[in-house]
């Protein structure tokens, strides 16, 4: 009868430790990139709200669809993730929410999929 109240009480903490694992997991669902990204559903909303209303025109680059964003995919890592100099208003750097620039991060280390 001992063993069997030691058993479970050593089932219990492990139990308990994995439950207390899968929380912080779920608090920061980006941090390891463990969500899959796609252009079609994640990133191009990012891209059409902050960057198309200047790049679709004479601003180069244009970055009205997935290829033209490829295309350009290291400057726009450098502006909008490395440096923050974009988005801008007023010719003032105004970055991306931290959540926009870890999920257009995490879409860039798992290789831009389209979809
Ligand atoms: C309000 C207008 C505006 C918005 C919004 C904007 N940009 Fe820009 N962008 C500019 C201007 C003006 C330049 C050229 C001058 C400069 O580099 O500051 C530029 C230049 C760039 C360049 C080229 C830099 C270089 O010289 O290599 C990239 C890449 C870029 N923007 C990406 C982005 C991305 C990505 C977004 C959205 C996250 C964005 N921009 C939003 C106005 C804007």
């Amino acid at each position: 009868m001992k063993h069997l109240l030691n058993l479970s009480l050593a089932l219990s903490v492990v139990l308990i430790a994995a439950c207390t694992k899968d929380e912080v997991t779920e608090d920061q669902p980006n941090k390891d990139c463990l969500t899959a990204y796609t252009y079609d559903a994640d990133i191009s909303m990012i891209i059409n709200d902050n960057c198309v209303s200047c790049h679709s025109g004479e601003q180069p680059p244009r970055l009205t669809n997935y290829s033209e964003v490829i295309n350009s995919i290291e400057h726009v890592k450098a502006e909008a993730i490395t440096e923050k100099t974009m988005p801008q208003i007023d010719n003032l750097p105004a970055p991306l929410s931290d959540s926009d620039i870890e999920k257009l991060n995490c879409w860039i280390n798992q290789n831009t999929p389209e979809n």
